[in-house]
C-alpha cells in the first residue's frame, strides 16, 4: 500500500512538472510573439517615417558619410523620401586615396571609360510621383562624383524640378550641377548649393525652407 502511495505521488509530480513546463513554454512563446510584433510595428513606423510625402525625393551618393548627413537633413526638412545611390562595388578607403596614382578613384579619374560605375539599382519606387528631386554628391576633382552620373543617365526627369547639392573640402559646386543636367537631358535643373563636409544640419534645413516645399 505504501509502495502504491509512493508510485502515485511520483506520477503526480511528473504530471505537475510537465504541465508547468508546457505553460512556461506557452507564455515564453507568447512573449516572443508579442515582442516580435512590437519589433515589426517599430520597423513599419520607421519605414513610414522615412517614406515622406511622396512629392519630394532626395537621391544621394556618399562615399564617406558627409553627403549622406546633408541628404538626411534635407529629407527631414522637406518630408522627403531618401534614395541612396550605391555602387555595386562600394569604395573602400584605399579606393578613395586620390594621392595614390594607382587607387581606384585615380584610375577611374584618368580613364572616363571606367567612370560608368555599376549601381545596385537606378530605379526609384514610385518615381513618377515626385515633383522635386534633390540630387546629392561629393565633389571629386572639382566635379560630381561619377556614380551619380550613372544614376542621372538612367532616369527621366521630365516634369521634375531638380536641385543639386554637394559636399566638398573646399571646392564650390562649380559646373557640377550643370554637367549632370547635360547628362540627364531632362528636368528643370536649379543652381543648387555646396555644403562643407562638416556642414551644420541647421544650415542645411534653413536652405531647404527657401523652396517652400
Ligand atoms: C576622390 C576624391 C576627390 C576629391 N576631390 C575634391 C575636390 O576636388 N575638391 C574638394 O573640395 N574636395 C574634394 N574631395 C573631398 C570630398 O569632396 C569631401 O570630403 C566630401 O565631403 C566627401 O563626401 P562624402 O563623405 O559624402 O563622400 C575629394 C575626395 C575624394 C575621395
Amino acid at each position: 500500500m505504501k509502495k502504491l502511495g509512493a508510485l502515485l505521488l511520483a506520477v503526480f509530480m511528473v504530471f505537475t512538472l510537465v504541465a508547468c513546463n508546457s505553460t512556461q513554454g506557452e507564455s515564453s512563446s507568447q512573449a516572443k510573439t508579442t515582442s516580435q510584433s512590437a519589433t515589426d510595428e517599430t520597423k513599419e513606423q520607421a519605414k513610414s517615417d522615412s517614406a515622406g510625402n511622396g512629392k519630394v525625393l532626395v537621391v544621394y551618393f556618399s562615399a564617406t558619410g558627409s553627403t549622406e548627413k546633408v541628404a538626411k537633413a534635407i529629407a527631414e526638412a522637406s518630408d522627403a523620401t531618401l534614395f541612396e545611390i550605391e555602387p555595386k562595388e562600394p569604395y573602400t578607403s584605399d579606393d578613395l586615396n586620390y594621392n595614390d596614382d594607382n587607387s581606384r578613384v585615380s584610375r577611374e579619374h584618368n580613364n572616363p571609360d571606367l567612370q560608368n560605375v555599376e549601381l545596385t539599382s537606378t530605379s526609384v519606387p514610385n518615381w513618377d510621383s515626385y515633383d522635386t528631386v534633390f540630387v546629392g554628391y561629393p565633389i571629386w576633382w572639382g566635379d560630381a562624383a561619377w556614380p551619380v552620373s550613372s544614376f542621372v543617365k538612367a532616369n527621366n526627369f521630365d516634369g521634375k524640378t531638380v536641385i543639386p547639392f554637394c559636399t566638398s573640402a573646399s571646392s564650390d559646386i562649380g559646373d557640377s550641377g550643370k554637367n549632370l543636367a547635360d547628362l540627364a537631358k531632362t528636368g528643370d535643373w536649379q543652381t543648387g548649393r555646396r555644403f562643407s563636409s562638416s556642414a551644420d544640419t541647421s544650415e542645411v534645413k534653413a536652405w531647404v525652407t527657401e523652396f517652400g516645399l
